[in-house]
């Protein structure tokens, strides 16, 4: 069964093909034209994906010999995301609907993401708890099948790759920051460390914040003249990203402690993080698994999965847009 895979919720404008619920081809085109402004700026967005999807979608089916007509679905992200951008894939995969009749299933964006680790770990049985953290939702959610899903807790205020990206953003470093930040804190040999706060919460579920520790960042940089912050770029990315990975830890950790559940699919942007990924691997072991990077940022290959995964179950959804729909 072949799947075309659209989605358009940000700022990645990626088309895929996957035959089976294996990946033929997953493009993805990222607009880098936020970079210069500190973050996405929706009418820019929406405006980049309109000039990219039709040729995107062309290029695929070219260069794998596929015509529309040999689609059998046609999955596109219609929740959640900026309104505009997902107006656009949505737009776009109605006109496909209407001129081929292809079936259409709208996906949400997050259930994209926890379909994204099946694409290269189908051995990952369910139940298991999906750990999301991207630059819009950081949340852990208990998964007993596709389209079964039970939010054990998410952040009360910034996303983990937000808090990320506004601490690049205070240091002068380009939108968005999480790769450069894991990177400078990679130059950081010595046994120093910044204590910023880790936050605790005390609710009964699972949730984060990461609003504290970004301001804990933002006087700390204040406090400091600007010839210290550039020498000790190193040390701060690193104290700042072990908080961080900190808080997703111990909330993963307690999450699986109650649940009983030891299979942990760790997802989105956030997941490219090689700290986050060894210290859940020093924990979990061959429990824990993880897309590839290429997986992990916003691609279309994870939304035709949960879109034939979802079909092949039969639970159809015709597209329809929700910019703030959760799972
Ligand atoms: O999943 P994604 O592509 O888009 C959303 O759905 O939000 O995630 C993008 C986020 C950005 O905030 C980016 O800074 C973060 O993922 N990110 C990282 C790393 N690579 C990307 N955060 C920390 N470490 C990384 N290596
Ligand atoms: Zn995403």
């Amino acid at each position: 069964m072949l799947v075309l895979g659209l989605e358009t919720s940000c700022d990645e404008t990626s088309v895929a093909v996957i035959n089976n619920g294996k990946i033929i081809a997953n493009k993805i085109y990222t607009q880098e034209v936020h970079s210069q402004y500190g973050g996405v700026v929706p009418e820019i967005a929406s405006r980049a994906h309109i000039r990219k999807i039709d040729r995107l979608c062309a290029a695929v089916l070219t260069e794998y010999n596929f015509t529309c007509r040999d689609l059998d679905l046609c999955a596109v992200t219609d929740s959640p995301g900026l309104a505009g951008a997902l107006l656009v894939g949505i737009s776009f995969a109605l006109g496909l609907h209407c001129s081929t009749k292809i079936p259409l299933i709208g996906v949400n964006h997050l259930e994209g993401h926890i379909a994204s680790v099946m694409l290269e770990h189908p051995q990952l049985s369910f139940p298991f708890l999906a750990l999301v953290v991207s630059g819009g939702h950081t949340a852990i959610y208990q998964v007993e099948d596709f389209g079964m899903y039970r939010c054990l807790g998410k952040t009360i205020d910034d996303a983990a790759g937000e808090a990320f990206d506004k601490i690049g953003k205070l240091l002068g470093l380009p939108y968005p920051a999480g790769r450069d930040i894991e990177n400078l804190a990679l130059l950081h040999t010595t046994k120093e460390t910044i204590d910023f706060p880790v936050a605790r919460l005390s609710t009964k579920g699972f949730d984060f914040s990461f609003s504290g520790l970004k301001t804990a960042v933002k006087y700390f940089l204040a406090d400091h003249d600007s010839q210290f912050i550039e020498q000790n770029k190193p040390l701060i990315c690193f104290s700042f990203q072990r908080a961080a990975v900190d808080s997703l830890v111990k909330n993963i950790c307690a999450a699986s402690e109650q649940t009983g559940i030891r299979r942990i699919a760790l997802v989105g942007g956030v997941a490219c993080n090689r700290s986050l990924r060894r210290t859940l691997k020093s924990i979990f072991g061959d429990t824990v698994f993880f897309p590839s990077p290429s997986l992990c940022t916003d691609n279309a290959a994870m939304i035709a999965k949960a879109g034939y995964e979802n079909f092949s179950r039969g639970k159809q959804r015709f597209p329809v847009m929700s910019p703030s729909g959760s799972l």
